[in-house]
C-alpha cells in the first residue's frame, strides 16, 4: 500500500513526465519547422523515453496497490529562436524534473517506504545523465556558434539516434 501523501506525489510525478513528453513533441515539431530534422528526431526520442517515465511510475502505482488519477497536462511552448534556445529550455525543464525526483524523494524518506525509495533510485540516476546530454549538446552548439556547416553536421548526427526501449 501506499500512503496517501506518497500516492499524490507519485501522481504529480507521473503528470510531470507525461508533460515532458508533450514539451519534447512540441520541441520537435518546431525543430521539423526549420528543417532541423536531425535535431527533430532527437527530441521524438527524446519524448519516448519520457512516455516510458510516466509509464513505468503509472505501472509502480498500481503494483503498490495505488490508484493512478491523471490531470490536465497544460501548453507546452510552442516556438522557440533558435535550436539553441530549445536546447537550453530542455536543460532548464530537466532541471526542474530533478528536483521534483529529488522532492518525491524526500517525500518517500519521510514516509518511510522503501520500496518507493528503491523505486526512486532509477529516476535519480537518469536525472543526472538527462542533463549531462543537455550541457554536451549546449556545448557543442556554442562550439559552432549555432549555424553553418557544423550545425547541417550535428544535426545529421542526431539524426542517426534510434529509440532503444529501455528496462
Ligand atoms: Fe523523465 Fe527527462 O525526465
Amino acid at each position: 500500500m501506499l500512503t496517501k501523501k506518497l500516492q499524490d506525489a507519485l501522481n504529480k510525478q507521473i503528470n510531470r513526465e507525461f508533460f515532458s513528453e508533450y514539451l519534447y513533441l512540441s520541441m520537435s515539431a518546431y525543430l521539423e519547422s526549420i528543417e532541423m530534422e536531425g535535431f527533430a528526431n532527437y527530441f521524438n526520442i527524446q519524448a519516448q523515453e519520457e512516455h516510458f517515465h510516466a509509464m513505468k511510475m503509472f505501472n509502480f502505482v498500481h503494483d503498490k496497490g495505488g490508484r493512478v488519477i491523471l490531470k490536465p497536462l497544460g501548453e507546452p511552448k510552442a516556438n522557440f529562436k533558435s535550436v539553441l534556445e530549445v536546447i537550453e529550455e530542455a536543460l532548464e525543464h530537466e532541471r526542474y524534473i530533478t528536483k521534483s525526483i529529488n522532492e518525491l524523494m524526500d517525500v518517500a524518506i519521510k514516509e518511510n517506504d522503501h520500496s518507493v525509495k528503491s523505486f526512486l533510485e532509477w529516476y535519480v540516476d537518469e536525472q543526472v545523465e538527462e542533463e549531462a546530454t543537455m550541457s554536451k549538446l549546449i556545448a557543442k552548439l556554442k562550439l559552432i556558434n549555432g549555424e553553418g556547416l557544423g550545425l547541417l553536421t550535428l544535426d545529421n548526427e542526431l539524426g542517426q539516434r534510434k529509440y532503444t526501449p529501455e528496462e
